[in-house]
């Protein structure tokens, strides 16, 4: 782990490996189903459009989880207590945080948690100049590997871990359970969660929000292909792969991918991946839990649901819990 500063910011950086990414995209592509690991949609220009799918008329789901801050932080606020060390994975433009942030009692710091560097740096950057205040410590890292907390300078009542977004939905039920797990490990016996869990509803609703009519989704995931021939020099091309999601009612959750329109060879480092008319890369899960259904897979990684916010449609809810 190194420390260094850039902008107002100290970042602790676990520099998170290139040659990570390397071996986990070959890993993922000579599967069967092949498969890319989700956590690379977010460089720079991935977390860009992610923020654009963030506004899109269809994705329903950030506008109607900050609706459930907007009306409900001030009670949040009250349950989650004074002097807390928020620590947020995967933070982004922390735009929901910030909503949180005006409610909380006394916060004892902000630790934004982030695989991307530049996106944090800025991200904590601004937050430094909104909230003078506040402590902002942000950590470049991969969430889903262990990482130490950075210490505040005053110390923290409890940990409490913000997971929005709907993130968990990404993960599938054994990784969701192992990842639980982790965050209590990282929140500590005392920690508490709170996190954004998207719910179960009807397809077409469900659908329209993974393939919208801008095509700002399909951007998104053929970016991940741009991304590797970026910084891998494969030699994906784009025009041959399609954005394809569909909801698998059996398993519960939107699967996204991207499919090969023709047969063709595409070559990364010194290995070549073939791929038939149609084959299909798997990009990404996002579970649809039900209320019931998640808090059996929180009670398995030692999490309590203690409250549960949702908007009046059920849509989408934000949940609090504690260990033990
Ligand atoms: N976490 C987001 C979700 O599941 C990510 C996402 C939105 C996404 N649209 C996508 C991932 C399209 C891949 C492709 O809602």
């Amino acid at each position: 782990m190194q420390i260094s500063r850039a902008l107002s910011v100290t970042l602790h950086d676990y520099e998170p490996q290139a040659g990570d990414m390397r071996a986990e995209v070959l890993a993922g592509l000579t599967t069967n189903p092949k498969t890319l690991p989700c956590k690379y949609f977010y460089d720079e220009r991935g977390s860009e459009l992610f923020d654009a799918i963030c506004e899109l008329p269809e994705y329903y789901l950030t506008r109607t989880e900050l609706a459930i801050m907007q009306s409900h932080a001030a009670e949040m606020a009250t349950v989650l207590g004074s002097r807390g060390l928020l620590v947020e994975p995967g933070s982004g433009t922390s735009t929901k945080t910030r909503l949180l942030l005006d409610k909380l009692h006394w916060p004892c710091a902000y630790v934004p948690v982030d695989i991307s560097r530049e996106h944090l740096i800025k991200a904590a950057d601004q937050l430094n100049r909104h909230y003078p205040d506040l402590e902002v410590l942000p950590v470049c890292a991969d969430f889903s590997q262990a990482f130490a907390l950075p210490a505040p300078h005053h110390p923290a009542a409890r940990s409490v871990i913000y997971f929005p977004g709907s993130t968990i939905g990404n993960f599938e039920p054994d990784a969701t359970v192992a990842l639980l797990k982790q965050l209590l490990r990282l929140a500590g016996r005392k920690g508490a969660l709170l996190i954004g869990v998207d719910l179960n509803k009807d397809r077409t609703l469900l659908e329209a929000a993974y393939n919208d009519a801008a095509g700002v989704t399909a951007a998104f995931n053929l970016n991940l292909l741009a991304r590797l021939n970026r910084e891998l020099h494969s030699d994906f091309n784009l025009k041959r792969f399609q954005h394809r999601a569909l909801y698998n009612p059996a398993e519960g959750r939107i699967e996204m991918r991207l499919v090969s329109l023709d047969e063709q060879t595409v070559h990364i480092a010194d290995e070549s991946v073939h791929f038939r008319a149609g084959e299909a890369i798997v990009t990404e899960y996002s579970y649809k839990h039900t209320l019931p259904g998640f808090a059996a897979l929180a009670a398995q990684a030692g999490w309590n649901v203690q409250k549960v916010w949702t908007d009046d449609r059920r849509w989408f809810s934000v949940q609090y819990l504690t260990a033990g």
